[in-house]
């Protein structure tokens, strides 16, 4: 092989790396999925850490199924925060609601001395 040639196999080493290593493993609870509906994930006999490593869910208690699985998307949705202390301003002094909404942010005239226009917050959904 030519030297261009290792050159573009070690960049394509790296990118494969770096997008593996990036992955973060999945939660408890994208992993509840019944054995029989499980989607394998990487080859078999791969470990448990290897599993985890590239974003799946291992669970070796069920013989004959897939041990190392793709897990459930993760399941967020956007809240209001209750607690105006946490507010992060989405507007300015004075905003009226229907401006509020159109920057798709959250509106409560109250209390005084908070922003009253803010952003949502991403909550995950328990299982
Ligand atoms: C593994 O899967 C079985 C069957 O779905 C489940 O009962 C068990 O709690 C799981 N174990 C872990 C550690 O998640």
């Amino acid at each position: 092989m030519d030297l261009k040639g290792i050159c573009v196999l070690s960049v394509i080493l790296v990118v494969a790396l770096t997008m593996t290593e990036g992955k973060t493993p999945p939660t408890k609870c994208q992993c509840k999925i019944a054995p029989r509906e499980r989607k394998n994930c990487g080859p078999p006999g791969i470990s448990a850490a290897d599993c985890r490593k590239a974003g799946c869910c291992f669970n070796a208690s069920v013989p004959g199924v897939p041990w190392c699985f793709t897990a459930k998307p993760k399941k967020v949705k956007k809240v209001c925060p209750a607690d105006p202390r946490v507010r992060v301003n989405c507007g300015y002094p004075g905003i009226t609601a229907k401006e509020c909404t159109n920057r798709k942010c959250c509106f409560r005239a109250h209390p005084a001395g908070v922003p009253w226009c803010f952003y949502h917050r991403t909550v995950e959904e328990a299982c």
